[in-house]
């Protein structure tokens, strides 16, 4: 979604606010601005339409210097993405500025009694009436902080604003209603951000701002309150990731980097987790919630995308070795269809953010009707993070290509982790059992790094295939929702349309699709599912289909009904989704490397969607 950034302090802001803006980017990419307040208690402000380098191959940096700034890189939600509608947003006056990231609900009927107060209005965007609002409640009050406040009380919708206000120049003020925001304190000097990534090269200390908050912030000091007018203390956090870990560090995409990270994140996953002698899981956030875990009449996961993929990955692993029923749900679906939950279900949220408007809004209804509510996340401090009954993180460091990769195989080992938490608790697993598939996942890494060293293989198939127009991806059982999220993955990146099925559903529609302009990829690791799967290749195969198959790398038999065989090391069904999912992540790569896509930040994505 939208990045914010602001600074307060002793030097120049805009080279802060523009490092911060790339930073960002990840989050939003039509369109960026900044706003700055220089020594005449004037505002000055720059926006664009485009990429945050042309933005800032279009101003005069001489023009927007000032000690104190905010700036934005959107992503659209209330109209087109043009120069008029990026942030900064104004008064009538421009006396205010705001950046923003969310949704004022009802800003149509705000905007109205604005109107008939006599303010005018120059763009299509919900944050421009938000300004006004301000504007409006500071001629009746002559005080900023009044002023946001009042304004707040009468906004319904979501947001997380940083607010200059010329006529009083030393400060900014911020406010959190569902989208994230957080201050980073350094010495005299406090940088703003809705993602750490733009505090990280400054300072590692940061207060994280929950809803329903603002803050004043001057440059040697800050106030937090609930928009209520009550006083905040909150506890200053250490930011857990270094500069290097949000760098390409060489490679020519952050998605091809950290695709290549995946045996150090998975370990970062299980280090310390596991006891490799004994196969015991013991995982500390959730200890406080094992009694229902252990005890759940069923399982619900939810989660949106990638990490609804990773659910789905996750209802087969419970059921298979723990035997307990499990569902899994769309976030975005979960709360509006009326879902029947017990106190004794134990719901899953899954989010590499944190932040999706979606799944919080299922964790909320989750503990509205009593269930226990368990995180799997990975962005340290976000709101889903705080706010569930207990939670583990899958510590896969940044993820900052918009395509999950990373962060989906860690989500897999989180699910594992739980599942043989699960398992040994109940006794679905054996002693022996648990040490076998412990030494497996103690290979895993090696196994891992093994695929990804053979990663040039893959530049020819993405040249043989990157011109096609429909791919299909077929799996079955645990690899099934592998071929979603294959299908997924190629489809954001590289724009050409793709399909993941169960492999065996295949006969029932999709196959009207085959015919020699069509590839498919199999993932058919040599499990009990093996045999069917060499039948729906030939099924396939009749029909002229081009078959791309993901297979372990002793099974020379697929060879006989492949077009080209991408090979993986073997492993239990527990773990064979990871090593399934590094090929097929490769190839959606370097097709759409060979198309010339942008592949970090694919046209009308953004890494966390954090309205509804
Ligand atoms: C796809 C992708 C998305 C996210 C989804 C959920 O590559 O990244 O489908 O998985 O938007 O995001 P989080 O996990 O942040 O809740």
């Amino acid at each position: 979604m939208c990045g914010i950034v602001g600074y307060i302090g002793r030097r120049n802001s805009l080279s802060i606010l523009m490092e911060g803006l790339k930073r960002l980017e990840y989050r939003g990419y039509d369109s960026a601005g900044v706003a700055v307040i220089n020594d005449s208690k004037d505002i000055n402000f720059f926006k664009k339409a485009g990429k945050v380098k042309e933005i800032e191959e279009h101003f005069d940096p001489d023009a927007l210097s000032g000690t104190t700034g905010i700036g934005h890189t959107r992503w659209a939600t209330h109209g087109a993405p043009n120069d008029t509608n990026a942030h900064p947003h104004f008064d009538m006056g421009k006396n205010i500025a705001i950046v923003h990231n969310g949704i004022i609900e009802n800003y149509k009927s705000l905007k109205r009694k604005l109107e008939s107060a006599g303010f005018s209005f120059s763009t299509e965007t919900d944050t421009e009436v938000l300004a006004n609002l301000i504007e409006f409640h500071f001629r009746n009050t002559n005080d900023f902080e009044k002023a946001v406040r009042i304004a707040l009380t009468d906004v319904e919708g979501t947001y997380g604003i940083a607010i200059l206000n010329k006529k009083e120049p030393d400060k900014i003020i911020i406010a959190r209603m569902g989208s994230p925001l957080m201050l980073g304190l350094g010495k005299d000097e406090t940088i703003i951000s809705s993602d750490a990534a733009a505090i990280i090269n400054h300072t590692k200390n940061v207060i994280y701002l929950e809803d329903g908050e603002m803050a004043v912030i001057k440059r040697d000091s800050f106030q937090i309150k609930t928009i209520s007018d009550e006083d905040i203390f909150r506890e200053v956090q250490k930011i857990e990731f270094d500069l290097t870990e949000i760098e390409k560090s060489g490679f020519e995409h952050f998605m091809l980097k950290e695709i290549c990270e995946q045996p150090d994140s998975i370990q970062n996953t299980y280090r310390g987790r596991i006891n490799f002698e004994t196969g015991v899981v013991k995982l500390g956030g959730l200890e406080n919630v094992s009694d229902k875990l252990f005890n759940a009449k069923r399982i619900i996961i939810t989660g949106c995308g990638t990490a609804w993929h990773a659910g789905l990955v996750g209802e087969y692993m419970l059921e298979h070795y723990c035997r307990i029923p499990a569902e899994v749900e769309y976030a975005s679906e979960f709360r509006y269809r009326n879902p029947i939950i017990n106190r004794d279900d134990v719901v899953i949220l899954i989010s590499q953010s944190g932040e999706t408007a979606d799944t919080r809004a299922a964790m909320k209804e989750a503990q509205r009707l009593g269930a226990t509510t368990i995180g799997i996340v990975n962005v340290v401090g976000s709101t889903i993070a705080r706010e569930v009954d207990a939670g583990t993180y899958i510590h896969a460091g940044p993820e900052i290509g918009v395509a999950s990769t990373k962060a989906f195989t860690s989500q897999l080992m989180s699910l594992a982790l739980i599942t043989l938490m699960i398992a040994n608790n109940k006794g679905t697993l054996s002693e022996k059992q648990l040490i076998e598939i412990a030494s497996e996942v103690k290979v895993l890494p090696e196994k891992m790094k093994h695929i990804i060293d053979k990663r040039n293989d893959y530049k020819f198939i993405a040249e043989e295939f990157k011109d096609a127009k429909n791919f299909l991806y077929l799996g079955r059982g645990f690899n099934f929702p592998v071929a979603l999220e294959g299908a997924l993955k190629l489809k954001e990146i590289s724009y050409i349309h793709a399909e993941g099925y169960p492999a065996a559903e295949m006969k029932h529609g999709p196959i009207a699709l085959i015919d020699e302009n069509m590839p498919v990829v199999f993932i058919a690791p040599k499990d009990s599912t093996y045999d069917k799967i060499i039948s729906n290749i030939e099924e396939i195969k009749a029909r002229k289909g081009k078959i791309i198959t993901i297979a372990n790398e002793d099974d020379m038999e697929i060879s006989n009904y492949s077009d080209y065989v991408l090979r993986v090391p073997a492993s239990v069904p527990l773990f064979a989704p990871i090593l399934n999912s590094i090929p097929l992540q490769f190839l959606s790569y370097y097709i759409a490397a060979a198309r010339n896509c942008n592949v970090d930040q694919p046209r009308n994505l953004a890494k966390s969607v954090t309205v509804e």
